[in-house]
């Protein structure tokens, strides 16, 4: 679908990392350059007109996510600089100040690195434990093991919403049904999730949500984190500066703006904050449920051929999102990676940043296809033909 809108694919190469970044529609470079070309001045400081013509867009930005994710109001949404940057502000910023020692975070092994490491860090300041929902057999999260791993203790749960690795779509409705019953909090993130699939954050209910622009054909270096306006008033800034203070004097006394702006210090990402608000656009014209069905498909696809191919060892063939991870019996998996890019087959090798999914699956290294809608079925068909090569293995060695 819409592959003419991206002007890296004239370019020989068959792009299957989309769970690590996607590409860029030229509508998000059309919107940067416009800004840098012709409006680029600074925001929330100017009373001319192109910086007035920044707020508008900035804003509108806001606006357009609002709309995007069905959050209840613009206060909502915070731009950070990834979904990493997100989940780092309200674990430092939000559950420093809410948990007390002896509390329990739950989590899964499957989790990326960003929903681990800060919770470590917050575990091993404030005497908290950090304890992990048992994957079931296909790896998956599933409510009666979330109920299982619940203790009086548990104050907070923090999952992806769709996994990196895995890219199993977990019941997030239920889980976060049946957690604000006990009182506890949840957290998504939403990076493998939002790009993908059409998400409600008032129907999920889920207290907060972390995402990246870039890996729904927006810049890099921007992301979003959704709050629920009674928590993000209650998120403590991590970043201090200008444009989020209203004023402070000599003596140290400081008063800070109102959500979103106190979370917002410094000049923001102006220009990436204006592109995101265009692909917002464009990915909504094409419909998430379009995207996610055609996502699927591709994966079906792809999971059919690669099953006939000796040797393949499939890791999730079930699971609902546009991933596909396997290996080749007795090849590393960045070999293989480096064997399909002289095909100029793009694939992610290695760990994933899910280091401790190694203790489920069994397996350190795997190779991973994540499609997104520009992805095609004759481009699949190339990478069967790459792996079904006889000579691999020897070429390879
Ligand atoms: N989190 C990104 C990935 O899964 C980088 O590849």
């Amino acid at each position: 679908m819409n592959r003419e809108d991206f002007p890296i694919l004239t370019k020989k190469i068959i792009y299957f990392d989309n769970g690590a970044t996607t590409l860029k529609p030229k509508v998000l470079c059309d919107a940067i350059s416009d800004y840098y070309m012709n409006y680029s001045a600074n925001a929330h400081r100017g009373d001319y007109d192109i910086s007035l013509k920044v707020d508008q867009m900035y804003e509108g930005s806001r606006a357009l996510v609002k709309e995007f994710i069905n959050a209840k109001s613009i206060r909502e949404i915070v731009f950070t600089s990834g979904a990493t940057d997100s989940l780092n502000k309200i674990i430092f910023g939000y559950f420093k100040y809410y948990l007390t020692e002896g509390d329990e975070v739950l989590v899964t092994k499957a989790e990326h690195a960003s929903n681990l490491l800060p919770w470590y860090e917050l575990a091993a300041e404030k005497s908290l434990n950090v304890n992990y929902i048992r994957l079931d057999e296909s790896y998956s999260v599933t409510l009666e093991n979330v109920k299982k791993s619940i203790t009086s203790k548990t104050k907070v749960i923090s999952l992806a919403h769709i996994t990196n690795v895995v890219g199993d779509i977990r019941p997030i409705k239920d889980i976060v049904e049946y957690a604000h019953s006990l009182g506890i909090l949840v957290v998504v993130d939403g990076a493998q999730s939002v790009p993908h699939i059409k998400i409600d954050v008032q129907d999920l209910d889920c207290d907060f949500l972390a995402f990246s622009a870039h890996k729904m054909c927006g810049p890099t270096g921007l992301g979003i984190l959704y709050g629920k306006e009674e928590y993000l008033n209650n998120t403590h800034p991590i970043i201090f500066g200008g444009g989020m203070n209203a004023s402070f004097d000599e003596e140290g006394v400081r008063v800070y703006k109102e959500i979103p702006q106190i979370l917002e210090a410094g000049t923001p990402n102006i220009a990436d904050v204006i592109g995101l608000g265009a692909v917002i656009k464009y990915i909504s014209n094409i419909g998430m449920d379009n995207i996610n069905k055609y996502e699927r498909e591709l994966k079906k696809y792809a999971v059919d051929k690669l099953k006939q191919i000796k040797d393949i060892i499939l890791y999730n063939e079930d699971t609902e999102s546009g991933i596909v991870t396997f290996n080749m019996k007795d090849v590393f998996a960045q070999d293989l990676a480096i064997y399909l890019n002289k095909y100029g087959i793009c694939v992610r090798a290695g760990n994933h940043c899910a280091k401790i999914l190694k203790d489920e699956l069994n397996i350190k290294n795997t190779c991973r296809v994540s499609f997104y809608f520009y992805n095609t079925k004759e481009e699949v068909d190339k990478l069967i033909e790459a792996l079904s090569n006889s000579n691999l293995k020897q070429e390879i060695i």
